[in-house]
């Protein structure tokens, strides 16, 4: 195949007429000959004025040049959509399609030899995966970096678990509104990505232990030099896969570095929006990621990583105490250390060479794990029949076992307009279902499943309840809160039947979730369930015809590999 900017020509019926033409350009734009002749990488760049997590993205992009240009490539940047959490409505998981679309079609289109997507918010992380694995080109992807945690009324917090903490302690009237604005201030103390280990932080570790990010590279934080000098270490690796023609991304991910990616999300603690981001992955190279595997993982490996949600850390703590490397050291043989690195070797010869120091206070040992049990479980019954996950690890242990009357919310409007209204006749043995906002209903599943504890119960100092639904929820956010029902209400899943004061019993030691209703009267309920109206043009069309269930990753079908359409 041909290279650089010889390769993928425009279709003009002659070849030597289009690669003329594309060097016209580009001498339009300064560029000599002999430049032109080297080895092309793309760097995918989400600088965004809307992606405040991103801001420092053009550094980044400097230092990977730089690496390009001294490993005797040439650079071209190249945008592509970008994604924040709180900058898009209703959700970013509505276009994380979107952005895996555009990020294979530009690296399909383009004439690059081997590309570096700048990561990092939540979403896009797995979309550059997703997309690269389709696409198929020689990939690393090279995360901005986590904030800094900062100080407030001495003691540190940061994004966005103590943001969650600090709106509900002033719901329940523990803080003053002159202390929640002075917390507000101080959040987010750096530019960077939230700094717990949230969904943004579980898939950068994702994106290294797949082989797609140069090792230790997960953790580093946003504003550290070290961030630089590793975007400038991938720019130089980039250019040796250009000169190499590969690995391409598909020859990284493979089984073995699926599975990796289960253990390390045990360990992690991980983001719940990490399962579905695994299976969508899985799916484009055409395997599945199983829950029961999942699960079978989970039961064997505790958490060993002390930070927020499930434990009490930060990011920066997590890579002084070594990072990701120090906790595959500490899984053993948990983890296949066969599979690839993104320096071009196995996790086991990455391991000899890196510096075997651990800080055991932050990365525990299997001996002394921060919980015990697993961090999230798979739960299954008649209201999850396709299954539905819990972090429990993050939630009050008495609730894991729970029998109680069912509050139904029909959607977001109805759980805004009813939650904190005196009158809600609710206990806190009550189960909170929220429905009709799973990939379709909503649509794109947003974070809303970690349903607020009504205004008149955290005010008498209930602080968790059980709650049920088929949102998803933030990777920060914590609580007995049962999330991706599958299927979902939209599509006529049982959840759809619920109605107020039916009975849900939830046993996470059994793997159970169920609606204690008679299977008559759950037939009789079916028949007279309509489904609600779905989008008629533009991309919701689209989305709503081909999404998935959250069990199988929420991807479109017609985008997972051949294999499994
Ligand atoms: Fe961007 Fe949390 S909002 S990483």
């Amino acid at each position: 195949m041909a290279k650089g900017l010889k390769s993928r020509l425009t279709s003009y019926g002659d070849a030597e007429f289009a690669l003329f033409l594309r060097r016209a350009f580009l001498k339009s734009a300064g560029y000599g000959e002999e430049v032109l002749d080297l080895p092309v990488v793309g760097i995918g760049s989400t600088a965004s004025d809307f992606n405040p997590c991103h801001a420092t993205a053009p550094e980044v992009i400097e230092a990977i040049k730089r690496g390009v240009l001294a490993a005797g490539g040439i650079p071209f940047v190249f945008p592509t959509i970008s994604l924040h959490e709180s900058f898009c409505s209703p959700t970013t998981m509505l276009l994380r399609n979107l952005m895996a679309l555009d990020v294979e079609e530009m690296l399909r289109a383009q004439p690059l030899d081997a590309a570096v997507l700048i990561g990092g918010c939540d979403k896009t992380v797995p979309a550059q995966i997703m997309g690269a694995l389709s696409a198929d080109v020689p990939t690393l992807i090279e995360v901005v970096g986590a904030a800094l945690a900062g100080m407030n009324e001495g003691e540190r917090l940061g994004a966005c678990t103590d943001c969650r903490r600090l709106w509900y302690a002033r719901r329940a009237n523990q803080i003053t509104d002159q202390q929640l604005a002075q917390g507000h201030g101080r959040l987010i103390a750096s530019h960077g990505t939230c700094t717990v280990m949230g969904t943004a932080s579980t898939m950068a570790c994702f994106a290294e232990i797949l082989g797609l990010m140069l090792p230790g590279g997960a953790s580093i934080p946003a504003v550290h030099a070290e961030r630089l000098r590793h975007a400038e270490a991938t720019g130089m690796r980039a250019v040796a896969m250009a000169k190499a023609g590969g690995p391409s991304a598909r020859k990284v991910v493979t089984q073995a570095a699926i599975r990796n990616a289960m253990v390390v999300l045990a360990a992690l603690g991980g983001s719940t929006n990490a399962v579905i981001h695994l299976a969508a992955i899985a799916g484009r190279v055409g395997l599945k990621m199983d829950l029961e595997e999942l699960d079978q993982i989970g039961r064997k490996t505790p958490v060993l990583v002390d930070l927020k949600p499930v434990g009490k850390n930060y990011m920066e703590d997590f890579h002084a105490a070594g990072g990701l490397p120090a906790l595959l050291r500490q899984l053993g043989n948990k983890i296949d250390t066969s599979a690839m690195t993104a320096a071009g070797d196995s996790i086991a010869d990455m391991l000899k060479r890196w510096l075997p120091f651990v800080d055991e206070k932050i990365i525990r040992p299997e001996s002394n794990p921060v919980s015990p049990g697993e961090a999230l479980t798979i739960v299954r019954g008649n209201l999850a029949p396709d299954g539905a996950v819990i972090k429990r690890a993050a939630a009050e242990a008495g609730l894991m076992q729970h029998k109680g009357p069912a509050l139904v919310f029909e959607g977001l409007e109805d759980l805004a307009k009813r939650i904190d209204d005196p009158a809600l006749p609710v206990t806190k043995d009550h189960v909170l279902v929220l429905r009709n906002i799973g990939p379709i209903g909503a649509p794109g599943m947003p974070e809303a499943g970690g349903i607020p504890i009504p205004r008149k119960l955290a005010q008498a100092g209930v602080k968790d309840m059980v709650r049920v639904s088929d949102a998803r929820m933030s990777g920060t956010a914590y609580g007995a809160i049962v999330l991706h029902v599958a299927p979902e209400a939209a599509v006529g899943g049982p959840l759809a039947l619920v109605r107020d004061g039916d009975i849900i019993e939830l046993d996470v030691a059994k793997r159970r979730i169920d609606m204690l209703v008679d299977a008559k009267e759950l037939e009789s309920r079916r028949a007279q369930w309509k489904p609600p109206p779905r989008p008629k043009r533009g991309y919701r069309r689209l989305y709503a015809e081909h999404v998935m269930q959250a069990d199988k990753g929420c991807d479109f079908d017609f985008l997972q590999d051949e294999a499994l359409q």
